[in-house]
């Protein structure tokens, strides 16, 4: 089926997602980059995905370092997804974080923070899926998360 990609891309934006912020690097060099590609995937051994655009100028920055962290945001961190989303400045100074093991900055607001260790890059077209086992892990009972439906933000009413 030959089909139009801005159709396709739309169409499967009728999937709802969560969104998380995958940061890699220390400090003043740390980056970020806003995804709603991320999925747990094991229970046992603790395995996390994610997916990367192969054109994104930050291809290096987040295929380089070994360990990287994930955040889980929550719906009153919808500026930072907006900021880490728009290319190509992606440096996290100003944001409110937490610091881990790993030295990949969490995002302070977070429901979840996985600091992570990749196992494996598969080739996927035009992404790569990054396979990550997570090494330690904090999580907040209370928040509500940051979602994404056919292009828009939205939050759960809950
Ligand atoms: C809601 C949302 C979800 C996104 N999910 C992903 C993703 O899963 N993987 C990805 O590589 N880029 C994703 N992006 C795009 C990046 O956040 C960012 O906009 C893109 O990498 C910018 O291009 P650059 O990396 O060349 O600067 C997403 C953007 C938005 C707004």
């Amino acid at each position: 089926m030959d089909f139009d990609t801005g159709s396709f891309r739309k169409a499967l934006g009728g999937f709802p997602t969560g969104i998380a912020v995958v940061t890699a690097g220390q400090g003043a060099e740390a980056k970020g980059i806003t995804v709603n590609s991320f999925t747990s995937v094991s229970l046992k051994p603790p395995l996390v995905l994610w997916c990367l655009g192969k054109n994104s100028s930050r291809y290096e920055i987040f295929t380089k370092p070994e360990e990287f962290t994930i955040s889980i945001l929550s719906e009153a961190e919808r500026a930072i997804s907006t900021q880490l989303a728009s290319g190509p400045e992606c440096a996290l100074t100003g944001l409110p974080l937490v610091e881990t093991a790993n030295g990949a900055p969490g995002l302070a607001g977070a429901l979840t923070i996985l600091e992570c260790q990749r196992e494996a890059i598969h080739e996927a077209g035009d992404h790569i899926i990054i396979l990550a086992r997570v090494l330690r892990f904090t999580s907040r009972e209370d928040g509500v998360p940051l979602l994404y439906f056919r292009g828009r933000y939205g939050a759960l009413a809950v």
